[in-house]
């Protein structure tokens, strides 16, 4: 099933029928049957650590919506809490640690998790995913070390990234230790989760665009590069599709193509068309609506999706997403809109005499 469908083909760049469409977050808080599993079982942690839930909560999006990938309900912060630095999650207020990295022994202590251990629930979801009805590839993922990093290191979501923008400029040693570290860890967790299923994985690299123009190949496109370069060293996980996306990253798309990655996510900052001059010949390219677009009418999604399926244009070697996850207010209706938009009107930038000539 998982090479001849038309996300797998869009992200290895072979003729599809349409373009493949899913949107980040796809599984989450704009889903009232998400919402009201969420309330049952009150923690977000507890639903990711029960595979059974998170496999139900993986498939809810698709029993709703004609889409062409499921995402493994989890999350990017599950590796540094397998880490032993507790995690938490505040209502309305995101994650937070309670014994975030600040010197150089917290760092020296770090376990390597063992992923069939430390993450077997991922695993275990991921194979219950792979035995369910779901006829659609399944997409596994991890952050950016630099992106997991800036979590474990301010111990929440931040402004201003004061505390590991210190470490990055005061003792970078330090930090290149922990991101050596995150690294090791994410490759032998995305290489644990393609053995047990997932057939396209994704880094998420968050807050690799808040990062200072020279800094960002240090410290953030250096360690996404050591984890492409080992999947793609691997016989068990070469073939497998890997997705870099740097959010705010338009800037770097050179550099991040050059990894050896298959497709890019690309934000709404960046205009579609460009982007496919300046990288489509090596890699394939997801996005980019602005997830505020679903706020809008009806018709002015329609516009919208129209605008970002044209500016890629003819052939393939697109895959329609948002630029970012979907917002938790967006109602599911909104997001009907913009899967029928994509089924509709992408058809006629895949009709084959376009596609010989592209
Ligand atoms: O995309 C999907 O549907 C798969 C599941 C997924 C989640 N988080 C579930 C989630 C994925 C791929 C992520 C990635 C993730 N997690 C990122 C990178 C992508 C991005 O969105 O920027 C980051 C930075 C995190 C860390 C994280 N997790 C934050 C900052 C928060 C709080 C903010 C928020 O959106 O609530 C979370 C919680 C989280 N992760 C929720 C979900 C469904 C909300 C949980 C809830 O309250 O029920």
């Amino acid at each position: 099933m998982s090479s001849s469908h038309r996300l797998i083909k869009a992200l290895t760049r072979q003729p599809v029928d349409s373009t493949p469409v899913w949107f980040m977050r796809q599984a989450g808080r704009y889903l009232p049957e998400y919402r009201q599993l969420r309330q049952n079982l009150g923690s977000f942690l507890a639903m990711c650590k029960n595979p059974e839930i998170a496999c139900q909560i993986t498939l809810q999006p698709l029993q709703r919506f004609d889409l062409d990938a499921a995402i493994i309900f989890s999350d990017i912060l599950v590796i540094p809490d397998a880490m032993n630095l507790g995690l938490g999650f505040k209502e309305n207020e995101g994650p937070f640690f309670a014994h975030p990295i600040r010197d150089k022994a917290a760092i020296d202590n770090l376990p390597i998790p063992d992923p069939e251990d430390d993450l077997g629930y991922v695993m275990k979801a991921i194979q219950l995913m792979r035995q369910s009805q779901s006829a659609v590839p399944l997409i596994g993922f991890c952050g950016s070390p630099w992106t997991v990093a800036t979590y474990m290191v301010e111990g929440k979501s931040s402004r201003n990234f004061a505390c590991i923008k210190s470490m990055l400029y005061n003792e970078p040693t330090w930090l290149h230790s922990l991101l050596a570290k995150i690294s090791l860890a994410s490759c032998h967790y995305l290489h644990a989760q393609i053995n047990h299923g997932a057939q396209v994985v994704m880094i998420f690299d968050t807050w690799g665009g808040v990062l200072a123009n020279r800094e960002f190949s240090e410290f953030s496109l250096r360690y996404m590069q050591n984890i492409v370069s080992y999947l793609k060293s691997q016989v068990l996980t070469c073939a497998v599709p890997i997705i870099l996306f740097t959010k705010h990253g338009g800037q770097w798309l050179e550099l991040l193509a050059a990894t050896g990655c298959d497709g890019l996510g690309i934000d709404w900052t960046v205009d579609i068309s460009q982007a496919r001059e300046r990288v489509g010949h090596r890699v394939a390219l997801q996005g980019n609506l602005d997830p505020a677009v679903l706020y809008a009418s009806p018709e002015r999604i329609q516009t919208e999706v129209k605008k970002v399926l044209a500016g890629y244009g003819h052939g393939t070697g697109h895959v329609f997403n948002l630029g970012h996850g979907i917002h938790p207010e967006i109602s599911p209706e909104k997001v009907q809109v913009m899967i029928e938009t994509v089924r509709q009107y992408s058809l006629v930038y895949h009709q084959k005499e376009k596609i010989y000539a592209s």
